[in-house]
């Protein structure tokens, strides 16, 4: 079967495609997914519950560069471009990390250079609360009141790993100032426009998260950054705020975001249920973004 695109999705975000094969897909199928990815933000890969991780890497590598995450504890054994994130030991032995990512957050928006593209592979689903939730920031900043719209021009925030660098197996045992200092000499903290235009779509995106978006610079008001949070939907604990989109996946899903423009979180169970899921991160051949607005 050839790869077939479906509409955009009306109850959530992005779209969905059949007949997908990474051993057959061709450049031209692989741009067109990749545009795909930039306006409709969410491209669903279904019925690829066969995939090893060898063809993830290469499914990967068709959208860009792959970069491996900074810390190795996250790292799939066979191939560092993967990041696990598993509460599912494996012949008694913990592989890549568990709960990663309950919090708001674009991926690497803490580094020099975010990531173009998420490429996200659940791989154990738990049977309740499988899912993602995505605030669109292009979307948002399109939602916000003027006077937030004017207070946010020409601002620059600054990004930082620090409040949620997960402690590793050796550290136990250190001193936390120590720990803390390493966590700031490593990744220190990077500064971008508050408001920035997509290099490729044109959006104004508003680029801050909660999670890891840790200062407001050039404002006078010292509660801007919150309000914006606020205004974005960052803030609510019940997840109804309309601009929140809760994606749901089945099994054998693959699924294509654009880091840019979507912020996310990850929806874990309460309750200690298996779950596994992959993931590669690429880089495209656009700057971050286009201009600082
Ligand atoms: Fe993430």
């Amino acid at each position: 079967m050839s790869m077939v695109l479906g509409a955009q999705q009306s109850a959530g975000l992005g779209v969905e495609v059949r007949g997908f094969d990474v051993d057959a897909v061709t450049p031209a199928e692989i741009e067109r997914l990749t545009q795909t990815v930039y306006r409709d933000k969410v491209v669903v890969l279904r019925d690829q519950g066969d995939i090893t991780p060898a063809q993830f890497v290469r499914l990967g590598r068709m959208f860009g560069e792959l970069v491996s995450y900074h810390e190795p504890m996250y790292h799939h054994p066979e191939f560092e471009e993967i990041f696990v994130s598993s509460n599912v030991p494996e012949d008694g032995k913990q592989i890549g990390v568990p709960k990663t990512g309950k919090f708001w957050h674009a991926d690497y928006q803490f580094m020099p250079k975010p990531f173009a593209f998420t490429i996200f592979s659940p791989k154990v689903l738990p049977a309740k609360n499988r899912g993602t939730f995505f605030i669109n920031m292009a979307q948002a900043y399109e939602a916000l009141p003027d006077e937030l719209k004017d207070a946010a021009a020409g601002t620059r925030c600054s990004h930082s790993v620090r409040k949620f660098f997960k402690i590793r197996p050796d550290d136990v045992y250190r001193p936390l100032g120590e720990v803390i200092r390493e966590v700031e000499e490593h990744t220190p903290p990077v500064t971008f426009p508050t408001v920035m235009e997509h290099p490729v779509t044109g959006e104004k995106i508003l680029f801050i998260s909660e999670g890891f978006t840790v200062e407001l610079h050039g404002s006078d008001d010292p509660d801007l950054l919150d309000k914006l949070f606020e205004a974005t939907g960052q803030l609510d604990t019940e997840f109804t705020h309309p601009l929140i989109h809760q994606h749901g996946y089945e099994s054998g899903d693959i699924v294509i975001w654009d880091n840019r423009t979507l912020i996310h979180r990850a929806l874990h169970t309460t309750t200690p249920a298996a779950t596994v899921s992959h993931r590669v991160t690429a880089l495209d051949d656009h700057p971050l973004y286009a201009r600082a607005l």
